[in-house]
């Protein structure tokens, strides 16, 4: 028996809400194609689309495989996937996420479903870990819950779904720079000034506030990140000019996406986020810098 999963790609923070909120994309998303085996452990036959180990423990399907294999009762249960890669790594919308989450949910599949999704999530954790230094799930939790998701608490790991507003559309940007997310978290600073936090709660309530009501103005209002986006929005060539050209164009609202590169803005149609998609080729074609632009609903 042999199954094929579609991870997809995610936005990781949503402006406001560092390492707790995130939202999953339609596309792009990497595919995993497994089957259980009669040979004990894992096996990747192969990659397609990215230079990346097939050693399972240097890989992030691999570990996040691992993780979920430690608290499976059989332990001579044996695994076979193959990966292709349609995310790019490194591009700031959850590459090494969708992988490891894709490959947790095949297994849980093929063995008949033995694992809620917050504990497939708590799995796929263990692939950011090696794949960032960071066990964060902002990213793994979206790709395997979908729409938008709220890390309560990682310790323990507790994760809210929330829902997601009928007529919403990303556009996304993805310069063709590598920000490694180990490098981005650590420039941040490890102190927040208290008037600082107090607007990011506020704008994190509101945010979800603005999820449950439909309120695409409230929504709007709290994309606003005064923690981190000025500490990694240095790394992104014209971030500030390209947030200000596409909210003239109709976007709500925006901020990097992830760790970056990529910025991601909302709109309430998938006319503006078209029409945001052009924007973006418009503050980005003179730069000399190679990019990428999807449009997707949140999924
Ligand atoms: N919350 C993580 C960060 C997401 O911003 O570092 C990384 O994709």
């Amino acid at each position: 028996k042999s199954i094929k999963v579609f991870a997809p790609a995610t936005v990781a923070n949503v402006a406001c809400g560092f390492d707790v909120i995130g939202l999953a994309l339609d596309n792009p998303g990497d595919e995993i194609e497994m089957s259980l085996s009669d040979t004990p452990g894992i096996k990747i036959l192969g990659i397609n689309g990215a230079d990346l180990p097939l050693e399972p423990s240097k890989n992030v399907c691999g570990v996040a495989l691992q993780a979920l294999m430690q608290k499976y009762e059989d332990k001579n249960v044996g695994f076979e996937m193959t990966i292709t890669k349609n995310i790019q790594p490194g591009s700031g919308i959850g590459s090494s996420a969708a992988s490891a989450a894709g490959a947790v949910v095949a297994a849980n599949i093929l063995l008949g479903e033995p694992f809620a999704k917050e504990k497939l999530v708590r799995f796929a954790m263990e692939g950011e870990r090696l794949a960032s230094g960071s066990a964060h799930a902002d990213n793994v939790a979206p790709a395997i819950l979908g729409g938008f998701t709220l890390v309560r608490s990682y310790t323990p790991v507790d994760i809210v779904a929330l829902p997601t507003p009928p007529n919403l559309w990303v556009t996304v940007i993805h310069p063709q720079i590598e920000v490694k997310t180990s490098d981005a978290r650590e420039i941040l600073k490890q102190k927040v000034l208290m008037k600082d936090a107090i607007k990011q709660w506020g704008n994190v309530a509101a945010l979800v506030a603005g999820l449950y009501r439909n309120d695409y103005a409230l929504i709007g209002r709290s994309l606003e990140d005064v923690i981190v986006e000025p500490v990694r929005s240095i790394l992104i060539p014209a971030f500030h000019d390209l947030k200000i050209k596409c909210k003239e164009a109709g976007a709500l609202g925006g901020g990097i996406s992830g760790s970056g590169p990529s910025v991601f803005m909302l709109s309430t149609s998938e006319e503006t986020a078209r029409i945001v998609a052009n924007v973006m080729h418009e503050v980005y074609a003179p730069l000399g810098v190679d990019f990428k632009v999807h449009v997707s609903p949140i999924n």
